[in-house]
C-alpha cells in the first residue's frame, strides 16, 4: 500500500529528520508535499534527490492526504490537525497540544502499541525526554513492576528548535571573540527573561506550572502515566538544558517492586527492544549524546543498585531527542498503524 503523505513543519528541526526517516525506512510513499509557515511558502526544498515546492500549511492543504505528521509548534496543531483529521488524514502530532487528551492515543510503540487502535483521527508522539525514558523502564516495569521515577535530565538545544541550535553557535562565537553574550530564545521564547546557554545550564525547559514544576516537568510525569498506563506511579521530574546540539541524557532513579538484582535489571536491557546497553566501567563504556547523534536506539549505562533501598536502581539514559525522541517515533507509529491495517 502506498500512502500521500504531509510534513507539517518541514522545514524545522525535527520536520528535517521526518524527511530523513522517511526515505531511510524505505516508508512507502505514493505521493508528499512539504508544508511549513507563509514565510516558506514558494521555497525549494529537497527530498530523496528531488525538489519539491514548500506549501503553505492550510486546512485544504490536506485533501487526499492519508498521513499527517505535525511538528510545527502546539498552535499551528490546535489550529489545523483538527482539519487534516476531518479530510482524513491520520495525524501524527509531535507537539504537547493533544497529549492528556483522553481520546487521543499518546504512543511509543515498544511500550503501548495496541493503544493506537483506539485513534480518532488523531495520535499524540509523547515529549523526547518522556519516550527515551518509557522505552527503557517498560520491559524492568513488565519484569519487576515499577513504582517509583525520579528523573533529571540534562537537554539538547534542538528540542527547541532550529533557532536554539543557531542561538547555541552564535554565543559560543561570542564568547570566543570576547564579545556580549545575547540571549533571546532560551530558556523559552515566551517568557519574560533569556539566558545564555553557551557555557551555562539552564534549570528550566518551557515556563513555569502553578506547582512550580515546569510544563516539560509536568509532560515528563503526566505522559510517562499514561503510556505505561500507571496513573498511580509516582513521578518526579527536574529537566535542564544543557549546551549540546543534540542528544537528551537523564539521570534516572527508579523503585521497582519485586525483588531484582543488578544482573536482572542488566539481562532484561540486553534484550529489551529500541535499547542498547552500553555499560562497562572498567572500561569507560557509558552512554554519551555525541555518539549517539544520528542513531536510532535509547542508550542505557551506569546501572547501579541503590545503596540504602535494594528495590531503588539508577540508571543513565541517552538517546537522539530528534530522532527516537521525535521524528523516528512519529515515523514507527506510522509503521505500526499500517502493519496493524489501521491506515
Ligand atoms: P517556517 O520555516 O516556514 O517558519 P523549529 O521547531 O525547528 O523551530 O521548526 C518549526 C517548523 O514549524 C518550521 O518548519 C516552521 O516553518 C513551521 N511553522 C512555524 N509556524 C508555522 C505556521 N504558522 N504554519 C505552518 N508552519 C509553521
Amino acid at each position: 500500500k502506498q500512502l500521500t503523505v504531509a510534513i507539517v513543519g518541514a522545514t524545522g528541526a525535527v520536520g528535517s529528520k521526518m524527511k530523513e526517516q522517511l526515505i531511510k525506512r524505505k516508508f512507502p510513499i505514493k505521493h508528499i508535499k512539504f508544508l511549513a509557515s507563509a514565510r516558506s511558502a514558494g521555497k525549494e526544498i529537497e527530498f530523496d534527490d528531488k525538489s519539491y515546492i514548500i506549501e503553505e500549511a492550510t486546512p485544504e492543504a490536506f485533501e487526499g492526504v492519508d498521513v499527517a505528521l505535525f511538528s510545527a509548534g502546539g498552535s499551528v496543531s490546535a489550529k489545523l490537525a483538527p482539519e487534516a483529521a476531518k479530510r482524513g488524514a491520520v495525524v501524527i502530532d509531535n507537539t504537547s497540544h493533544f497529549r492528556m487528551h483522553p481520546e487521543v492515543p499518546l504512543v511509543v510503540p515498544e511500550v503501548n502499541r495496541g493503544d493506537l487502535a483506539k485513534h480518532n483521527g488523531i495520535i499524540a508522539n509523547p515529549n523526547c525526554s518522556t519516550i527515551q525514558m518509557v522505552v527503557a523502564l517498560q520491559p524492568i516495569r513488565e519484569k519487576f513492576g515499577l513504582s517509583k521515577v525520579l528523573v533529571s535530565t540534562y537537554q539538547a538545544v534542538s528540542g527547541s528548535g532550529v533557532s536554539a541550535i543557531e542561538e547555541l553557535r552564535t554565543q559560543s562565537e561570542q564568547w570566543d571573540a570576547g564579545k556580549d553574550v545575547e540571549a533571546n530564545i532560551l530558556p523559552a521564547k515566551s517568557d519574560k527573561k533569556h539566558y545564555p546557554i553557551a557555557r551555562n545550564v539552564l534549570p528550566q525547559i518551557d515556563v513555569f506550572t502553578e506547582n512550580g514544576f515546569t510544563y516539560e516537568e509536568m509532560k515528563m510525569i503526566n505522559e510517562t502515566k499514561k503510556i505505561m498506563h500507571l496513573p498511580e506511579l509516582h513521578v518526579a521530574a527536574t529537566c535542564v538544558r544543557v549546551p549540546v546540539v543534540s542528544g537528551h541524557s537523564e539521570s534516572v532513579y527508579i523503585e521497582v517492586e519485586n525483588d531484582a538484582t543488578i544482573q536482572d535489571i542488566f539481562n532484561v536491557l540486553k534484550d529489551a527492544p529500541g535499547v542498547v546497553l552500553q555499560d562497562d566501567i572498567s572500561q569507560q563504556i557509558y552512554p554519551m549524546p555525541i555518539y549517539v547523534e544520528g542513531e536510532d536506539p535509547v542508550y542505557v549505562g551506569r546501572i547501579r543498585q541503590d545503596l540504602d533501598n535494594k528495590k531503588g536502581f539508577h540508571l543513565w539514559i541517552v538517546s537522539d531527542n530528534l530522532l527516537k525522541g521525535a521524528a523516528l517515533n512519529s515515523i514507527q507509529i506510522a509503521e505500526a498503524m499500517l502493519e496493524d491495517n489501521l491506515l
